[in-house]
C-alpha cells in the first residue's frame, strides 16, 4: 500500500499575535514545521510527504531549509484561502490508484510514531481513522437563556492526523466548501461516511496561542 501525508501549513496564525505564522516559530532551535515533518519521516509508516504552504512563504521556507540544513524529502504545494482549499490543492498532486492519505496540522509537532502507525493501519482496515481524546473538563453548551451541562463521556476533542482511504477523501473534497468544515472528518462525514474515532494523545497539542509554544517546549522530549 502507498501512504501519503498532507501537512497543512498555509495558515496565517491570526490568533497567535505574531508576525511569523506559528508553524515557522522556533521550538528547540528549529521551526515547528521541521519537527512535524521529521515525525512522519522517521515514523514506521514512511509516507510520501506533501507540505502545503502559503504562496508568500514558499521562498521563506526554502531559506529556512537551507539555513537549518534540512534535507528531509518533501514536496511543497501552494495553499488556498481556507484549510479546505489547502487540502484540496494537495489532493490534486496525489496519483490515481488506491492509497492511504493522512492529513495533519503543521502546528501539531509532538505527534508520536505510535499514533501515526495506529491511525494509518486503522484507516487501511476501516476506511478512515480520526484521533480524539475525552474532555477532562466539564462541558456546558450555551442556550437561549443560559447554558446546559453536556455529558462529557460522549464528547471528544478531535486531533490530527486524520487518515482516509484515498477514494473516499478525494470524493469528499469534490464537494462545495461549507464554513462548517473545520477538519477533514467534517468534510468526509458530509458525504455520508461514518467517522471512526481512535484514541488520540494528550501531548499532540495544536499550537494556537503564544503560550502553546512554551508548553510544547516543555513537552518536547530531550
Ligand atoms: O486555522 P487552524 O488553526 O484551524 O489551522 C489548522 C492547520 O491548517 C494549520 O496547520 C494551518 O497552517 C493550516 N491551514 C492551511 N491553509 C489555510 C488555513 C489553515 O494549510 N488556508
Amino acid at each position: 500500500m502507498k501512504y501519503y501525508v498532507i501537512i497543512v501549513a498555509a495558515g496565517s496564525g491570526k490568533r497567535m499575535n505574531s508576525a511569523t505564522p506559528k508553524q515557522f516559530l522556533l521550538l528547540d532551535s528549529r521551526p515547528v514545521l521541521m519537527h512535524t515533518i521529521n515525525a512522519f519521516y522517521h515514523s514506521d509508516v514512511h509516507p510520501d510527504i506533501l507540505v502545503v504552504l502559503n504562496e508568500q512563504y514558499l521562498d521563506f521556507w526554502a531559506g529556512l531549509c537551507s539555513q537549518h540544513n534540512f534535507t528531509v524529502p518533501h514536496k511543497t504545494i501552494k495553499g488556498g484561502t481556507q484549510r479546505f482549499d489547502s487540502v484540496k490543492n494537495a489532493l490534486t498532486e496525489i496519483d490515481e490508484g488506491t492509497s492511504i492519505i493522512g492529513v495533519h496540522d503543521a502546528v501539531r509537532p509532538l505527534i508520536s510514531n505510535d499514533l501515526i502507525k495506529r491511525s494509518f493501519k486503522e484507516a487501511e482496515k476501516k476506511g478512515n481513522a480520526v484521533p480524539g481524546i475525552p474532555s477532562s473538563n466539564s462541558l456546558r453548551q450555551l442556550t437561549e437563556d443560559g447554558s446546559v451541562a453536556l455529558n462529557r463521556s460522549r464528547i471528544f476533542e478531535i486531533q490530527t492526523p486524520q487518515v482516509f482511504e484515498s477514494g473516499l477523501l478525494k470524493r469528499a473534497y469534490n464537494q462545495q466548501y461549507s464554513d462548517k468544515f473545520t477538519d477533514d472528518a467534517s468534510v468526509v462525514e458530509k458525504i455520508g461516511s461514518k467517522i471512526n474515532i481512535i484514541s488520540g494523545e494528550p501531548y499532540n497539542i495544536k499550537i494556537t496561542y503564544p503560550d502553546d509554544v512554551k508548553i510544547a517546549k516543555l513537552l518536547l522530549k530531550p
